[in-house]
């Protein structure tokens, strides 16, 4: 923090020299962040990087561009405005009370509050000289983890509401020779699929219009490297995330400058938003992070990041589970529920989770056209109600969790007829619907109340519930709100709505673990995050897909929110199916009945086996060791914050041509000075090990030279722990 202070002191003595400039550090371990402003008042970024040695050399780095063809000087503002000098992509765009367009943001102050140790606020009011409209600029640093949050709010005290047109987060200013985006897409069951390119001049956009379930198509996250692709352990890169559950709009511009304009916040698409004087609208913020040292350690920054600072108890334990959505589907009874609850205990997991499927009488929830909306236990297939199941649970010492899916309703049910002012759709246009359902307009205070009414009455009857699956299946058509005064606030409203109503949970409920679910991946981001404890990826549970899927996620999110369920998905045998799920929050959706003797006593061992590493997996520091897009195989590690325990997960990806590990994979994160232990576990129940068991190396091997897992076609899958010990090596 001395830095800081350092920093400060002289770049406020700059300022006595040179009338007005204002250097403003934003400063982590690792790296700095610096705004200046110029003699207009226009608040510009003028370098991201690593920490320079000398901090008297920052004055010096506005010298060395040539802005000669940034006419109006704007280009790399901090915080693009609209409608004067500004004609590249804006990150705020406004409709003044008078209806004028013209908006111009100059620097007026800073503050900077010491939140904790690690964490400083630095906010910067810019305004208006014309019209009484004001954006401050938030950027909360955590220091240790080399994040920076960032958000806006947006306020005036015209005579009557300013539309605001555009609304950023963030808008950032990147200098380099070239840019790589790295950037994710997918649908149902194909979720983080990645594509890698070059940006070139102009604007690119990632965006959803989605609404709900908003990520289904793109993911509000990405990265970019700066100068070279970077790779695991080298090169500069930025990843950033957006810490919001709906629409959500990235501009990439390069400018005439060949630098990268970066704006990021809520998707102004069909959003107009009527501002009233004095009150502030506040953007969701855009967490990033920014590496010199490649993808693996700015991964490693955001993961701790999240699990200090975002994840419901990301520091915290998870429940392993039992699903009966692929055992059953909407087909149980409370025989087969019991049965199945009795099979948890087996397994030895820590608790059931029952899945869509036990709700609606008059519209009975038997397929996915019927039921939604009617939370009222199905009294065919549940006569004892939830109660009588929660009671089951506890009698065989497992925990109990429940699917609900609260924001949707199926037009074959109750709600739907008592309450159609309740449901988004165009009063005069036909229904459209998506897995046969609408979804109910949050943005509505009486549509939030029933949706916790709903929670609360379901958790506040069955005391014993543990957990929540919180699934959402279907994207806005026909966006209109019956209630809603200004119609264009719905997307916005939506969310807020959404937010609302789980902070409330939160706060009655603090210890019931909930999962973040839609229709497999289609909401994962850190606004939701800060209410669930985890995340369902995909339904998409192959294996295989899996290891491409989690390999990408973990960029963005930690192992302990990273669901991952043993399924019949796939053609691969058992162990490499459990092996996988294990990279995640271990669950299982599997008939317990139909494994036979060796598949039962290994999954037996498998859950207690992941229960003695799960603290090294969930709190862990996350190693990619070799890619699964550029290798027939895939490693991935976890290492303990101590760096005396390691795990490295190994899987043959691609068996053409014989594949066979015929080298090392090099390890990271261990001690180079301190000795290990190195066992194959997880084995199948008959198998021995190819490797050497028990077998004993220095941290220095293991990353130097590495160590063969020895996959081949009979060895798909090999679960490796890496155990600090005090014996030496031997000697010959
Ligand atoms: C979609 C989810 O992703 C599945 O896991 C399951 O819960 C179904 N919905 C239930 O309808």
């Amino acid at each position: 923090m001395l830095h800081i202070l350092l920093i400060t002191i002289l770049f406020n003595f700059a300022c006595l020299a040179q009338v007005q400039k204002k250097t403003i550090p934003i400063e982590t371990l690792d790296n700095i962040m610096l705004l200046e402003n110029d003699s207009a008042g226009h608040l510009s970024m003028i370098y991201l990087g690593k920490k320079l040695q000398r901090t008297e050399e920052y004055q010096q780095i506005s010298q060395q561009y040539d802005h000669q063809a940034d006419y109006s000087g704007v280009l790399a503002n901090a915080y693009t405005s609209a409608g004067s000098t500004n004609l590249v992509e804006p990150a705020i765009t406004v409709t003044h009370s008078d209806g004028n367009n013209s908006l111009n943001l100059l620097y007026v102050t800073e503050k900077r509050q010491e939140i904790s140790d690690n964490i400083t606020l630095t906010s910067i009011l810019l305004r208006d000289p014309v019209y009484e409209f004001e954006v401050e600029l938030f950027y909360k640093a955590y220091y240790s983890q080399n994040v920076i949050e960032q958000w806006s709010v947006i306020r005036h005290h015209e005579k009557s509401p300013v539309v605001l047109q555009k609304f950023a987060s963030a808008n950032l200013y990147l200098k380099g020779q070239g840019f790589w985006l790295k950037q994710f897409h997918g649908d149902w069951a194909k979720e983080m699929q990645t594509e890698e390119s070059l940006l070139t001049h102009g604007n690119k956009v990632l965006d959803s219009k989605l609404g709900t379930r908003a990520n289904l198509y793109q993911p509000p996250s990405f990265m970019v490297s700066i100068n070279s692709p970077a790779k695991e352990d080298h090169g500069e890169v930025l990843l950033g995330t957006l810490a919001w559950t709906g629409n959500f709009r990235f501009d990439l511009e390069i400018d005439p400058l060949n630098n990268l304009r970066l704006i990021t916040g809520i998707n102004n698409f069909a959003s107009a938003y009527s501002l009233p004087p004095s009150e502030d609208f506040t953007t969701p913020s855009f967490i990033y992070t920014y590496s010199s040292q490649g993808k693996g350690k700015a991964s490693r920054n955001l993961q701790d990041w999240a699990r200090k600072y975002r994840i419901y108890n990301g520091t915290g334990e998870r429940q392993t589970l039992l699903n009966n959505w692929e055992a059953t589907y909407f087909d149980f009874d409370e025989q087969r529920l019991s049965k199945l609850i009795a099979d948890a205990k087996k397994l030895g997991v820590d608790l059931f989770l029952l899945d869509d499927g036990w709700f609606g009488n008059k519209y009975p929830r038997n397929n996915d056209h019927a039921g939604l909306g009617d939370w009222q236990e199905n009294k065919k297939k549940l006569p004892s109600g939830i109660g009588y199941l929660v009671a089951q649970a506890k009698k065989n010492q497992v925990g109990f969790g429940i699917w609900i899916e609260p924001e949707m309703v199926n037009p074959q049910s109750e709600l739907y007829q008592q309450h159609p002012e309740w449901i988004i759709k165009q009063p005069a246009r036909p229904e459209y619907y998506y897995r046969n359902q609408l979804v109910l307009d949050l943005s509505n205070a009486k549509v939030q109340d029933f949706v916790y009414g709903v929670i609360d009455t379901l958790l506040s009857n069955n005391a014993g519930i543990s957990y929540i699956k919180w699934d959402c299946n279907a994207v806005i058509y026909n966006a209109y709100s019956a209630t809603g005064v200004n119609k264009s606030h719905l997307y916005i409203d939506y969310v807020k709505g959404f937010y609302s109503v789980l902070k409330k949970i939160r706060e009655r409920y603090p210890a019931v673990e909930m999962m973040l679910c839609s229709g497999g991946g289609g909401r994962v981001d850190y606004g939701a995050l800060q209410y669930f404890n985890e995340f369902w990826p995909s339904d998409n549970t192959d294996p295989l897909e899996r290891i491409f899927m989690q390999w990408e996620y973990s960029y963005f999110f930690p192992a302990i929110a990273t669901s991952s369920h043993v399924t019949d998905w796939g053609k691969q045998p058992l162990k490499f199916k459990t092996d996988v799920a294990m990279m995640g929050k271990l669950g299982f959706d599997i008939v317990v009945a139909k494994l036979d003797e060796k598949d039962l006593a290994f999954s037996k061992n498998a859950v207690s086996f992941y229960k003695s590493q799960n603290s090294v997996i969930w709190h862990g520091d996350q190693y990619r060791l070799m890619s699964p897009h550029e290798n027939p195989f895939a490693s991935m590690s976890f290492v303990s914050k101590d760096q005396k325990q390691a795990i490295m997960f190994n899987y043959l990806v691609s068996a053409r041509y014989g594949a066979v590990t015929t080298s090392p994979i090099k390890l990271q994160g261990l001690n180079p000075s301190k000795y290990y232990a190195v066992k194959e576990e997880n084995l199948y129940p008959g198998t021995l090990s190819s490797m050497a068991q028990g077998k004993v190396y220095s941290g220095d091997f293991l990353m130097q030279v590495g160590l063969n897992p020895i996959l081949n076609v009979k060895r798909t899958s090999v679960i490796i722990s890496i155990s600090e010990t005090d014996q030496k090596l031997k000697k010959k």
